[in-house]
């Protein structure tokens, strides 16, 4: 059976067997026509014409893939939108710096957006080992030379090195966008993207339907993926006054490794390639509780192996509806004492949740959690505040939530404090019932 595996594995291999150009560059004189490739230096990535399986017959499209893998991987896309119809196609790097997709009638099919800078006569593209297409103005492939990277257009997949996120000084955003169908690489309906207002957060949609969140980024985690931490990558996000993302890296250059936005699923998943496939490493949404606020305003989820999915209201508040069950908790809840907007109203803590969605949070990052609160207590839209960086343990700045809070789910690990504003009957009425407990 085993052995079987392997002769089937080898088969799809060779229906695969690309020339290749022995190269892992093209210049302003040399092209890639039909089934001709580049393959990077080391042999990590492939680039080249294919057809997705399934695709209307005669459809190819430009695309990179794991050179080394018997399974063929798609990791990007160039002509995602505009398939060669009419083959063979060829790519070739114009004198302006742009790469073009011509077909067999010589008809430009697809180009590449404008280079960043003028080009020269030098300029080459370049396939590199992390499966970047780079096109350097003057052929060195030196850093300051690039004008133009593959991995600056994600298609549904973010490799290794990278980034997801806002370019803040063009706005240009960094988002992975899931395929149609197997069969068709053009955008579908899935989206990843990072939004940035208060603190830095990655959301999953369906067309403009926010469908999922990874909780805002505290320093440390995104609070709502508690698998972010592991051995096998890093997971790094930066935020400057120039961009905020995420990239990640791993630690052996042999592990393979991907996040995708998927199609036929809506799921991001990260895979690894062991024993001879891809294995799902995680996936969100992984249960009910990662459904985007699912428990509606100031009521949270919780979902383990031995609960059903359950909503719950924050201390201090109850639901809204009487209908309210964890069937439908879209309602939400409501706070039991109304607040007074001055000395009446107190601070109640919460541990162990994903933090509510921040988008519309304010940051104020030089602050302590003690002026935090002074702050949150002399604004009377003030719902919420915490720190917003945990980063070695401490707490440092603060996030102020003035609006409903909302996209909560508890963990049955401790996250970070967030405290929430309640009317200090409240606080003292949980306060005496915490120390009965
Ligand atoms: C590559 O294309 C050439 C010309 O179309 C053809 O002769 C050759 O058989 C092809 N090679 C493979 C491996 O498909
Ligand atoms: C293809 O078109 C380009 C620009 O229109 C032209 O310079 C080139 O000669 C054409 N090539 C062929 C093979 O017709
Ligand atoms: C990313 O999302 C932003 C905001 O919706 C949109 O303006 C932009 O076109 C998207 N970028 C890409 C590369 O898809
Ligand atoms: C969080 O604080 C640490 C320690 O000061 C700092 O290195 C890091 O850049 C901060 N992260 C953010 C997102 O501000
Ligand atoms: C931001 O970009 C400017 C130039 O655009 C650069 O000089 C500066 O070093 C960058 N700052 C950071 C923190 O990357
Ligand atoms: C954030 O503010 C915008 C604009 O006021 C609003 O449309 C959106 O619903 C708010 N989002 C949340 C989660 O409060
Ligand atoms: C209260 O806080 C919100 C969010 O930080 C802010 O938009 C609003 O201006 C503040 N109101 C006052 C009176 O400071
Ligand atoms: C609860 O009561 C104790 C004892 O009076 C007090 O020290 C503590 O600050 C109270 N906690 C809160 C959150 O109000």
């Amino acid at each position: 059976m085993r052995r079987r595996s392997v002769a089937l594995l080898l088969l799809v291999a060779a229906t695969y067997l690309p020339v290749s150009i022995a190269t892992d560059t093209i210049d302003l004189t040399a092209s890639i026509a039909g089934n001709q490739t580049l393959l990077s230096a080391r042999g990590a990535f492939r680039l080249g014409f294919f057809s997705p399986p399934g695709s209307p017959a005669g459809r190819t499209y430009i695309g990179i893939w794991y050179a080394r893998i018997p399974v063929q991987t798609v990791v990007w896309v160039a002509n995602r939108q505009n398939p060669v119809v009419q083959s063979p196609g060829v790519l070739k790097l114009s004198p302006d710096g742009r790469l073009v997709i011509v077909d067999g009638q010589n008809t430009t099919v697809w180009s590449s957006s404008a280079p960043t800078g003028d080009v020269t006569t030098k300029a080459t593209a370049q396939l590199l080992d992390s499966g970047n297409l780079v096109v350097s103005s003057d052929g060195s492939g030196s850093s300051q030379s690039v004008a133009w990277q593959s991995f600056d257009y994600p298609t549904d997949t973010q490799l290794p090195g990278m980034k997801v996120g806002v370019d803040h000084r063009s706005g240009f955003a960094w988002n992975m966008t899931s395929w149609s169908s197997p069969a068709d690489p053009s955008p579908g309906q899935y989206t990843v993207k990072l939004i940035t207002g208060g603190l830095p957060e990655f959301f999953l949609f369906r067309g403009p339907a926010k469908i999922f969140t990874t909780g805002p980024w505290n320093g440390v985690v995104l609070t709502g993926v508690p698998e972010l931490k592991t051995e096998a990558y890093t997971f790094v996000l930066v935020s400057n006054p120039n961009e905020t993302y995420s990239t990640y890296y791993i630690s052996s250059p042999s592990l393979l490794t991907r996040l995708v936005v998927e199609g036929s699923t809506g799921l991001l998943q990260r895979y690894v390639w062991a024993d001879g496939a891809w294995n799902n490493f995680w996936y969100h949404p992984t249960d009910p509780c990662d459904s985007y606020a699912r428990c509606g305003p100031f009521g949270f989820a919780y979902c383990d192996t031995a609960h059903s999915p359950e909503c719950s209201c924050l201390p201090g508040f109850q639901p809204r509806s009487r209908k309210w069950s964890f069937r439908d908790g879209s309602g939400g809840c409501i706070r039991k004492t109304k607040l007074s907007c001055g000395d009446g109203d107190g601070f109640w803590p919460v541990n162990n949740m994903k933090l509510p969605e921040a988008t519309n949070a304010t940051v104020h990052a030089d602050m302590t959690l003690d002026e935090c609160r002074q702050l949150c207590l002399a604004n009377c839209s003030c719902r919420a505040y915490s720190a917003a960086n945990i980063s070695g343990g401490v707490n440092r700045g603060c996030v102020i939530w003035a609006t409903d809070l909302l996209n909560m789910r508890q963990y049955p690990a401790v996250v970070q404090d967030l405290y929430i504003r309640l009317a200090q009957s409240d606080v003292d009425a949980l306060n005496v019932s915490a120390g009965k407990a």
